[in-house]
């Protein structure tokens, strides 16, 4: 019998994965090279990340990172007092992650997983993306923005890093609107959101604290940071 059938919403979504880019082999194939002139390959937390932390604002306590790649932002809010778990679908990412966390000898939870295979009950503080939510297909962002809300405490804290629209020669994306993805079946490097559709997609789960453009960074200032991504903080409703 053919599985290819659609008996409820679920399968939608798995029907829409089929025609799109599978996540795993192609970040597993990017990260294959860590010699690669890519900007987050620095060892360097988001600057953002390091003012949220710093400002004393969210809770110290449990922190769940989604998408972490080599886990830079992970290590840091390690270093810094935080229960971390960190989640990616890359297995290179987090061998790599692993690795960094052993070299500094301190113990970071990290699991190779995808994002839409999480299923957590007001568990964590803070939780925290930088750059995984700008490459997900629009028709599992939904899932995803619930499944943060739920793993939340009440109250708990929402860091989002994403790129801004806006194509130029040092990065960036372009914002393709959710049904363009679709059409073109491809989101051309990740979705660019607008300060509006941000607000659109995230403003019935959290209140915004902070939104502004990343603070671009250097190697003297040990902090990583890029013009063309929002820097953003919210807080559960
Ligand atoms: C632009 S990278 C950012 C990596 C890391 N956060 C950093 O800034 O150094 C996006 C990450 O999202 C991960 N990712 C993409 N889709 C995912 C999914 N469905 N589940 C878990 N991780 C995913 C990728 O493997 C990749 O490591």
């Amino acid at each position: 019998m053919s599985t290819e059938i659609i008996k409820k919403p679920e399968d939608v979504l798995t029907m829409l994965d089929s025609l799109m880019r599978e996540p795993a082999p192609f970040w597993n194939h990017f990260y294959s090279d860590r010699t690669k002139r890519i900007p987050f390959f620095v060892e360097y937390p988001d600057e953002n990340l390091v003012s949220y932390i710093e400002s004393g604002m969210l809770n110290k306590g449990r922190m769940l990172e989604l998408g972490c790649g080599p886990g830079r932002n992970a290590i840091y809010a390690t270093l810094n007092g935080y229960a971390v778990d960190a989640i990616d679908i890359s297995e290179e990412a987090i061998t790599w992650a692993m690795e960094r966390a052993k070299e500094r000898n301190i113990s970071v939870n990290f699991e190779c997983k995808s994002v839409f295979n999480l299923q957590y009950m007001e568990e964590f503080d803070f939780v925290y993306d930088s750059g995984c939510l700008h490459h997900l297909w629009p028709h599992r962002r939904v899932g995803y923005i619930q499944m943060i809300s739920n793993a939340l405490k009440s109250k708990g804290y929402f860091g989002l890093t994403c790129f801004a629209p806006g194509f130029t020669e040092i990065g960036g994306a372009y914002e393709l609107t959710d049904w363009e993805i679709y059409r073109e079946r491809s989101m051309k490097g990740g979705q660019a959101y607008s300060k509006e559709k941000l607000i659109d997609i995230l403003g019935d789960y959290f209140d915004l604290i902070e939104l502004r453009a990343m603070n671009e960074c250097n190697d003297l200032d040990m902090k990583f940071g890029v013009p063309f991504l929002w820097a953003s903080l919210w807080r559960k409703k």
